[in-house]
């Protein structure tokens, strides 16, 4: 069967800034965690080690083009921009990002760009990070020199990429410097994560600039073990906080009232000022970005909660190993295409139906060097991925969702925050000691169906 896309679907990939670009001015969080635990990371592999992006963009630009991509995501990097986080504009970074932009415009391929990818400057996490609202002013600094500087020829703008991983990461689950376990705290910077696009938005309206503002969320469709009840009641307590969290304030203006009531009842809500309501209404997004990569099953728990035990998400459900399910051993996460289009129809028909893409999908594969065959990577398991996913998404669309595009993730390996290189992504593999790129069979056959808008499949 062929599966024909709509016209000026959007074709490409996914990058950051901090995986990519290595050397840069202005410390992160992640250069500052890495200097003093290294054994934090795989094989104590730390950011400095990228595929290089910030020497070769313009060889890589001449790449993404002969995968057909019409547009690519990346982020501009806060602390390049601006190394203190509040003072200075760093003029190489500048020039830099300038550049970026104008050669991808100039090779016909879309730059959508955001503005924070997990890459907190260090000199605002010394002061508090997300937690202090004086962060949240910066940053709202930081957006609107960049809509001044570049928003005459990027278009599609996002604040956040995965606004919850760092407070999953930070403050919850230990992934991610600072590593505090405290839910109030991660409330509280999720929050404060939530006035910051907002404002954001704010400017960029008050700006009148052409093009479009969004944020990028990584969506988990919440799965109930049965239809018991109680299971029932964990997914959706999932749902509420790792969902709905950040999806309800950016395309209702507002939180779910049964989240706040949770919380409140927990005592974990983040202080709150009068006019945040007003802020968090005007931070409705144009367009949604969809990082999809696995769904969450959870069953309702099976032993009581020890009250002595720090406040979590789980105090409230069990994950559940569905039996059958078709896993990605080398990063632990299930396969589970159909979530694609459970995504897209609850957005039909709970949230309006709003602009979509999908921003991110993909598969992270170790030692693919196994699977060379004249000298090229046959990853003939990506392209099974990328097109049964497809087939879903065009299910989608052909019910009337709302979605203009399939990014993956990523272009070519890269460096992955605790993973390093351990499990590749890319269309296109990286040499790490000459840093030579060769594209593997995947590229080629996203480059055939970006071309063609189109794709056959049994
Ligand atoms: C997404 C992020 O969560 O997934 C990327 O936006 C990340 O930055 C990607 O690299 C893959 O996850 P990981 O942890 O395997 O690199």
């Amino acid at each position: 069967m062929k599966y024909a896309f709509p016209d000026n679907f959007w074709w490409g990939s996914a990058s950051s800034a901090l995986q990519t670009e290595g050397a840069r001015e202005g410390e992160t969080t992640w250069d500052y965690w890495f200097a003093r635990e290294p054994n934090r990371f795989h094989n104590g592999v730390g950011p400095q080690q990228t595929s290089t992006f910030y020497q070769h963009w313009k060889t890589d630009i001449q790449l993404l083009k002969q995968l057909n991509h019409n547009s690519f995501r990346t982020s501009i990097s806060w602390a390049r921009l601006i190394p203190d986080g509040i003072g200075e504009v760093n003029p190489d970074a500048v020039d830099f990002y300038h550049q970026v932009i104008d050669e991808l415009n100039e090779q016909g391929i879309t730059p959508f760009i955001t503005l924070f990818h997990f890459d907190m400057p260090m000199a605002m996490q010394e002061i508090g990070g997300w937690e202090n609202r004086d962060v949240v002013d910066a940053y709202a600094r930081y957006a609107q020199i960049c809509f001044e500087l570049f928003g005459d020829r990027v278009l599609h703008w996002f604040t956040f990429n995965e606004p919850i991983v760092p407070v999953e990461g930070g403050y919850l689950y230990d992934f991610h410097y600072p590593n505090v376990v405290d839910f109030r705290r991660a409330a509280t910077v999720a929050y404060h994560t939530v006035l910051a696009h907002a404002k954001a938005v704010q400017a960029y309206r008050a700006g009148h600039y052409a093009g479009e503002i969004g944020i990028v969320l990584n969506l988990t469709p919440s799965y109930p073990r049965s239809q018991n009840p109680t299971d029932v009641k964990a997914a959706h307590v999932a749902d509420l906080m790792f969902n709905r969290s950040f999806l309800d304030p950016v395309l209702r203006g507002e939180y779910p009232a049964d989240l706040v009531a949770l919380l409140k009842s927990y005592d974990q809500l983040p202080s709150c000022k009068p006019e945040d309501g007003f802020l968090i209404a005007e931070g409705k997004i144009d367009l949604l970005g969809i990082n999809f990569y696995q769904p969450r099953r959870v069953k309702c728990r099976d032993s009581a909660v020890n009250p002595q035990a720090p406040f979590m998400p789980e105090w409230f459900f069990d994950s559940y190993e569905m039996p059958g399910r078709k896993m990605n051993p080398y990063r632990g996460w299930e396969i589970y295409a159909p979530g694609i289009y459970d995504i897209l129809i609850n957005l039909r028909d709970n949230y309006g139906n709003p602009r979509c893409f999908i921003s991110e999908n993909g598969m992270g594969v170790e030692n693919e060097q196994r699977f060379i065959e004249n000298g090229q990577i046959n990853d003939q398991y990506r392209i099974e991925f990328i097109s049964e996913h497809l087939t879903w998404l065009h299910k989608g669309i052909s019910e009337g969702c709302n979605c203009l595009g399939y990014h993956m993730w990523t272009f070519i390996d890269n460096w992955s925050w605790c993973n390093a290189y351990k499990n590749r992504y890319g269309f296109i593999q990286l040499d790490l000691e000459t840093q030579q790129r060769t594209i593997k069979k995947s590229g080629e056959w996203f480059a055939a169906t970006a071309l063609n808008n189109s794709f056959e499949k049994e």
